[in-house]
């Protein structure tokens, strides 16, 4: 695949425009951050990594907004535009990871504003690299637990789309097929937004790795019919007891628990929050017409029914195998060890 989001020659924000696919494959391209912070919450970039390096690039795009200012002004104008950004979706913790690590550049950059622009520039590129990096080891350290033949569930959209490239979740798939596995994979549709339908399906045929949806609600089916020999998802926020994914998430976690399948979850270290626990976390809500209507196209409950649509779950670590970091693989209670210090 092609990367999700780039930052151009003329310093704009170049992105894939996520809620046009399968059907167009078009750009959008920002040179302003409020829109930036808007094509984060309307999502046309989606996917924790992929939000994370876009918000670093809106925050990029405010610096050479306000590079102009005096100091102090400029400081002023840096911490609105992170709000800005901040304010688009709560869940990833990724967001919130970029914006500070651009934030504590521009606090400690000792000279006038004016020169500060280029450095972010070239941190925001750093980090859109390191990004498809942690993925690549990612997919190596994942591909050690996948053997030829298997067929891996998925849920959402964890793939190249939802980072700048290669995805977690997909990356040892791709990881292993590369290795020269044969590997397939079971795409949950993943209602109400379909990232499972549109996007994980649209990526995997790109790049020919056989690929099959279900509806969310086969999955459990599958799984005691011994159709499925590993589950892999990503996911938004790791904290010290629970791990943040796309809804439905859980009831796949638990399905796998009850059937005896390896339940793995693929997680960047930029994902971790360890120090948090669940009750520290909002759960995203998002406009309900989004479950009441089928991608805001045809509506599907009778008119002035109320309809719920919490974005993200929560599955509790004792359903998870194992999480796939760039560093390893390791259970619940050695994440803990090697990234809680
Ligand atoms: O609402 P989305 O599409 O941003 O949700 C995406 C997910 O839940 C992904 O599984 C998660 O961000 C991991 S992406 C590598």
């Amino acid at each position: 695949m092609i990367p999700s989001i780039e930052w151009t020659l003329d310093n704009k924000v170049k992105m894939i425009d996520q809620t046009l696919l399968p059907y167009k494959l078009e750009f959008l391209e920002f040179d302003d951050f409020r829109a930036v912070a808007n094509s984060i919450k309307v999502m046309n970039i989606r996917g924790a990594p992929a939000i994370g390096v876009a918000a670093a690039m809106g925050m990029a795009l405010a610096t050479i907004e306000y590079k102009e200012l005096v100091k102090d002004k400029f400081l002023i104008k840096m911490e609105e535009a992170a709000d800005v950004i901040r304010s688009t979706r709560p869940t990833a913790s990724n967001l919130f990871w970029a914006i500070n690590r651009i934030l504590k550049i521009i606090k400690e950059f000792p000279d006038n504003p004016s020169n500060i622009s280029d450095l972010v520039i070239e941190e925001v590129k750093i980090m859109a690299q390191e990004d498809i990096n942690v993925n690549k080891n990612i997919g190596k350290n994942g591909a050690s637990l996948l053997k030829d033949g298997d067929v891996v569930l998925t849920h959402c959209n964890a793939g190249s789309l939802a980072t700048v490239q290669y995805g977690t979740a997909l990356a040892p798939i791709r990881a292993a097929i590369e290795e020269g596995k044969n590997i397939s994979v079971i795409a949950d549709e993943t209602r109400p937004r379909l990232q499972g339908a549109r996007l994980t399906a649209y990526e995997l045929q790109y790049d020919k790795i056989p690929v099959k949806v279900i509806s969310d609600t086969s999955s459990g089916l599958l799984m005691m019919l011994g159709k499925v020999d590993k589950v892999i998802v990503g996911t938004d926020r790791v904290t010290s007891d629970a791990v943040f994914n796309k809804i439905g998430t859980y009831l796949v976690a638990l399905a796998a628990k009850d059937n005896n399948i390896p339940f793995y979850v693929a997680a960047p270290s930029s994902t971790l929050s360890l120090y948090e626990t669940i009750k520290d976390v909002t759960i995203e809500q998002r406009d309900s017409n989004e479950v009441c209507n089928i991608l805001g196209k045809v509506q599907i409950v009778p008119e002035g029914v109320e309809c719920l649509n919490y974005a993200f779950d929560i599955t509790p670590f004792k359903l998870v195998t194992g999480f796939i970091t760039e560093d390893g693989v390791f259970s619940p209670g050695e994440l803990l060890k090697k990234y809680k210090v």
